[in-house]
């Protein structure tokens, strides 16, 4: 079946959290959200870039309703906060999408002293879906969405080296924060299932698309690129499609990955595609939740 956003009905009523949401995907996924009616909390950590998003979304959507949560990823206690900030004023939650993510920066440890790619694209998602997790059990038919990206393929989850502490790759890093996305998400519908909940939880990558994630490339290598681009990217609008299916399409099922479909998965229509064998491996996702709820402080679906 192949999706198109235009087809899909309001779904008034609905509430959206949406991480990194001022910038690039996320502010993509936040507009096409918006347009089916859907309320989004733009669960960002700057203020006032959250504010500026914001007031673009508006210029596109007149009609949106955002509204603004401080969450840095960077820290397991504003995690918390964001968490219990969200449940007081809210009982139900439609579609948890896990879109803020940062790419091959220089070393650097998150407050809870984790590499900080895997800290902000991987462990703090984690616990914030476990803490968000009894609202979305008590709301019917809702999702939560983990993004990761083609770069999980090369990536590998090294139990001994997990937060870079006995060297550090960059690339290696990203790869792995983007692999233990993935197996998350697959242990994640077993571990519902078994559960019994209703909950689906499904997975997304945006192929390639030139947003500030690129930031951390260095200068000649951004101006080599340059002719590439579009050849070998899309637009952030399009990019987003994967999540928007993912969280929208009538016809998804718990365990389900979207991408671009079009050349090696860079770019093209969004479809439901397939990742590589490994991110199947239940032994190590296993592995990887129990150690992420050892990290994070808190049991999650026993
Ligand atoms: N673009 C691509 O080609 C590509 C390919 C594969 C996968 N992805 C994935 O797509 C997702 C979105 O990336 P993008 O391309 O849209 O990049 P982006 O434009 O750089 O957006 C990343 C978002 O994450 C937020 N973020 C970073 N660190 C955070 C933190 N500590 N706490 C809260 N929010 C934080 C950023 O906030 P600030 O603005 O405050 O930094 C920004 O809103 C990421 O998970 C990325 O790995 C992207």
């Amino acid at each position: 079946m192949s999706f198109n956003i235009e087809n899909i009905p309001s779904q008034k009523r609905k509430i959206a959290i949406v991480t990194g949401a001022n910038s690039g995907l996320g502010k993509e996924i936040t507009i096409g959200l918006a347009k089916k009616e859907i309320k989004v909390i733009m669960a960002c950590r700057n203020k006032s870039k959250a504010e500026s998003a914001k007031a673009e979304v508006l210029s596109q959507v007149n009609s949106a309703d955002i509204e603004i949560m401080l969450l840095d990823l960077n820290s397991l206690k504003s995690v918390r906060s964001f968490s219990t900030t969200f449940a007081e004023k809210y009982d139900s939650l439609d579609l948890l999408i896990e879109n803020a993510g940062i790419m091959i920066p220089p070393l650097t440890k998150t407050e809870d002293g984790f590499e900080s790619q895997m800290g902000v694209n991987y462990f703090s998602h984690f616990l914030l879906t476990n803490l968000l997790y009894p609202i979305l059990n008590k709301t019917e038919g809702a999702r939560i969405a983990t993004t990761s990206s083609l770069a999980h393929e090369r990536g590998r989850i090294d139990f001994d080296n997990l937060n870079a502490e006995k060297s550090y790759s960059k690339i290696g890093a990203y790869g792995q924060s983007k692999l233990a996305c993935l197996l998350f998400a697959y242990e994640l519908k077993r571990r519902l299932e078994k559960a019994g909940s209703n909950v689906i939880a499904v997975s997304s990558h945006p192929g390639v698309s030139k947003t500030n994630l690129f930031t951390n490339i260095p200068i000649l290598a951004q101006f080599l690129m340059a002719p590439f681009i579009p050849i070998f990217t899309h637009p952030p609008k399009y990019a987003a499609l994967p999540t928007l299916y993912a969280a929208l399409g009538p016809d998804v099922k718990s365990g389900d990955y979207f991408g671009p479909t079009g050349f090696n998965g860079m770019k093209g229509k969004p479809g439901k595609v397939k990742s590589k064998p490994h991110s199947y491996d239940k032994k190590i996702a296993s592995e990887l939740w129990d150690v992420s709820e050892k990290l994070t402080g808190e049991k999650f679906l026993l």
